[in-house]
This record gives C-alpha cells, sequence and structure tokens, in this order.
C-alpha cells in the first residue's frame, strides 16, 4: 500500500513522516517547491521537536519521499490524506478552496481505485462536497471511497502525539475503507473509533471548540479574581481536581490563539447557523478571548501611564512555547496595539523570530529583534511574557532587576510566582490573581 500526503504544512508533514515511521511507504507533495526541496534534504521548513530525525531516518530507509507534482502523487498511491489548508475566510467561514482544487485534481488521475482521506479540519458534510466534486470531473468509472481521520496533533508535540495518541477516529461509509485505516493504523487497534462521515467530522470542531470554551471559561473567572481577592491559579486547581472537570487547559493568560481553536470556533459558529442552530454559547467563547488582549493592554497602561517611546520587552512570540508558529498569536494583536501607543518595542522569542520578522519587519527605534530575553530587557521601561517559553521561567530576577530601566514585569502567562518576584524588587503584574 502506497500513501500520498497532500499538503506538507504543520500537519500534512508530520503525518508524512509519522506514516513512514509505522511502516507505511509514503510519498509527500505540496504546491510550495521549496517545501519540498527542503523535505527531501531531510531539513522540515517548520520547527517541530523530534520531526527532522525521523524525517531524515525515514528517507534514508527509503519508505518516504517527496514528489512535487502532485498528478504523479495521486496516481502513484492507493490511499491520499488531504493535508491542505482550510483557512478562515473574512466572515469566519472556512476556505475550502484548496479541498476542491485537490479533489478535482485527484478526479482528473483516479488510475486505480483510492482511498480519500480528509485530515484537514473540515466542516461537516465536507465529504459529500468531494464525492460531488469527483464524480463530476472524474474521467474513467474506477471506484474511489472518502474517508475523515480528523488530526488531533498539538503543535509542539505533534510527533509524539501522533506515535501515542489518544484516540484515533475514523469515518468511513464503507468496509473497504474500514479495513484499510484499520490496517494504516493497526498500531493503535484499541485506540480506533470508528463512525460515520459526518460524525467523525464534527467530533474534531466539536473537541476544538469545547476545548477552547474551558480555556474561556477560566479566562472569564480571571475577570472576575481581579475584581476581587480570589486568586485563579487556585480556583483552577479547585476545579481541576474533580475529576468530571479534569485540571487541563485551564490556564487563565492571554486566551487561545494557533491555527486551530480560533478558526475552528468561528467555523462552527458559521456551520450552526446554516443548519439553523444557534451556538451563542461560542460567539461568547470567542468575545471573552478577544477581551483578554485589552485586559493585558490596560495592565500595561496601569503600570506606565503613556506608552509613547516607552521601550517595552516582549518575551514570547510564538502563539505557544516548542513552535516557531506565529498564526493567530496573542503577541500580533499586542504588538499592534503597543505600536498605535507610540512604544519602543524589543521582541524576543527562541524560535519565532524569523517568522515575525514577516509580519513585522525590524525598524530602528520602534520595533528590535534581540538576540536573548536580557538583551530584550536591557533599559526596557516595562518587560512582557507572552509565551511560556520555559527559558522564561528560568531567568535570573536580580539580573533582571539590575538591567532593566524600570524592574516592571506584565506577566500575561502566570510564570511566576509573585511573591518571588516581588522579593526581588519588580514589580509585579499578573492575570487573574494579585
Ligand atoms: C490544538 C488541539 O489541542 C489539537 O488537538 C488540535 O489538533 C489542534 O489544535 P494547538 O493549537 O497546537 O492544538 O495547541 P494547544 O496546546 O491546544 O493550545 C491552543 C491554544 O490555547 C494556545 O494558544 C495556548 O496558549 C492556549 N491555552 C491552552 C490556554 O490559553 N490555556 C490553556 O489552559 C491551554
Amino acid at each position: 500500500m502506497r500513501i500520498g500526503v497532500i499538503g506538507t504544512g504543520y500537519v500534512g508533514l508530520v503525518t508524512a513522516v509519522c506514516l513512514a515511521e509505522l511502516d507505511h511507504h509514503v510519498i509527500g507533495t505540496d504546491v510550495v517547491r521549496e517545501k519540498i526541496d527542503l523535505a527531501l534534504a531531510g531539513r522540515p521548513h517548520i520547527y517541530e521537536p523530534g520531526l527532522e530525525e525521523l524525517l531524515k531516518k525515514n528517507l534514508k530507509e527509503g519508505r518516504l519521499t517527496f514528489y512535487h507534482d502532485l498528478d504523479k502523487t495521486i496516481k502513484d498511491s492507493d490511499v491520499l490524506f488531504v493535508c491542505v489548508s482550510t483557512p478562515q475566510r473574512p466572515d469566519g467561514r472556512a476556505d475550502m478552496t484548496y479541498v476542491e482544487g485537490v479533489s478535482r485534481r485527484i478526479a482528473e488521475n483516479l488510475n486505480t481505485y483510492k482511498l480519500i482521506v480528509e485530515k484537514s479540519t473540515v466542516p461537516v458534510r465536507t465529504s459529500a462536497w468531494i464525492k460531488r466534486v469527483i464524480n463530476l470531473y472524474r474521467r474513467n468509472a474506477e471506484p474511489f471511497d472518502v474517508a475523515s481521520n480528523p488530526e488531533f496533533l498539538r503543535e509542539g508535540s505533534a510527533v509524539e502525539d501522533f506515535l501515542h495518541p489518544d484516540r484515533i477516529i475514523i469515518g468511513v461509509e464503507s468496509a473497504k475503507a474500514e479495513r484499510i485505516l484499520r490496517q494504516i493504523y493497526a498500531r493503535f487497534a484499541d485506540k480506533i473509533l470508528v463512525t460515520n462521515i459526518d460524525t467523525a467530522e464534527l467530533i474534531k470542531h466539536a473537541s476544538n471548540s469545547f476545548l477552547a470554551m474551558k480555556i474561556s471559561f477560566i479566562n472569564l473567572i480571571s475577570e472576575l479574581c481581579e475584581k476581587t481577592e480570589a486568586d485563579v491559579e487556585l480556583v483552577a486547581r479547585g476545579m481541576g481536581l474533580d475529576p468530571r472537570i479534569g485540571p487541563q487547559f485551564l490556564r487563565a493568560g492571554l486566551g487561545y490563539g494557533g491555527s486551530c481553536f480560533p478558526k475552528d470556533v468561528r467555523a462552527l459558529i458559521h456551520i450552526g447557523e446554516e443548519m439553523g442552530v444557534d451556538f451563542g454559547l461560542l460567539k461568547e467563547v470567542d468575545k471573552i478571548n478577544t477581551r483578554r488582549i485589552e485586559i493585558f493592554i490596560n495592565k500595561i497602561k496601569q503600570a506606565l501611564w503613556i506608552l509613547r517611546e516607552k521601550k517595552i520587552a516582549l518575551l514570547g512570540l510564538s502563539f505557544k512555547p516548542h513552535t516557531d508558529d506565529i498564526r493567530n498569536a496573542p503577541s500580533i494583536a499586542v504588538i499592534r496595539e503597543l505600536q498605535k501607543e507610540g512604544a519602543f518595542l524589543r521582541l524576543y522569542d527562541p524560535q519565532a523570530m524569523n517568522n515575525m520578522k514577516e509580519v513585522f519587519p525590524e525598524k530602528e527605534p520602534e520595533l528590535v529583534y534581540c538576540q536573548s530575553p536580557y538583551q530584550a530587557l536591557e533599559g526596557a521601561n516595562a518587560g512582557l511574557i507572552i509565551t511560556e517559553w520555559p527559558e522564561f521561567q528560568a531567568m535570573d530576577l536580580t539580573r533582571i532587576k539590575d538591567i532593566m530601566s524600570n524592574p516592571i514585569l506584565i506577566d500575561g502567562r502566570n510564570i511566576f510566582d509573585p511573591d518571588e518576584v516581588r522579593k526581588q524588587g519588580i514589580e509585579y503584574y499578573s492575570m487573574g490573581r494579585k
């Protein structure tokens, strides 16, 4: 069995490499030539822990290759994993242009039976559209099946998540498709849940929206903590001890970002609208999340009053630690707001600076990229913690106090113990606690 992976972004590249690691023969392809050239050279175009080693290993052992040519990838494969992006359109809906385009190309190159597996996050009912498109553009009567196998990888631990999954959801409508997917995931036989396709598609959107709701819930509680003497960290700990609630995804802070949660919440609101189901609950989730930035900016103003020409260090630019991804990162919204106020920004991130330079090019003195957190904090009027990279938790607070113009830290991720920081003579603000 040969597996083709169409689209080698964060999801596709990890999927291709890890399917090869599961002993399958895999071909990856992408419209961006450079991504394929880099992959063939054993160099992922993204930073994801463990990925480079496995890419090199599977290329060398001959299970994995990459083609520039989509038509040839389709013809040479028995199973096709569709991992192209489904970006958010201005109205919040998912843009299905790439999925439709790939479906057409599959139709035109249908030389033998193919199983087409949607891996990208797609609205419920997408598989029905894929089937219709293939039937419209096909040139012969070769049979095919469509299946849904949503991905649940978290960036920063995607390889680990793929190779040690909690669950494998398989949405199928034929016994043959189920058999093939069970064979692909044979190593995780006890983790497989087989459903119909609509159910599988919805499991993905429902899971991500539920997790986003958990985050917004604790962030709303955090707003209330700030008006009282309550401490959101302890509220979350107390809630999380109830196994029905669980401790995960109750970290208050700057809110959720990334390529999934913001987009999936909005997509589900729209799917609901189209189907006549009111998802007002998720509209609130989105609203609470957007408000986090405003609340954070107000803390900076509370500390510095006027921000014009104040030197402000931003520590952490990626939307979460252990990734270079800045899609929907809270840092972008924070930078935009601070620029409006005329602040001078000093940026540092262990992995995401190259990506950020494309959005905000360096321009002295307004916006400068630094080589270390200390360089960013040197002479600054305030330091902001935007992403909870372990490197920041390990910083030397005495040194920070000495090098800053005004030793003020505004911690959007609650990485420090307030007493510890204040003991060093640093003025400290955090989220949902005194
Ligand atoms: C998420 C899902 O977890 C994954 O299953 C799906 O396949 C893709 O979307 P990812 O976006 O990589 O993964 O990151 P995740 O660790 O889930 O965090 C998402 C966002 O929520 C981040 O911005 C993170 O900072 C934020 N978050 C997470 C919080 O603000 N508080 C929390 O308690 C947890």
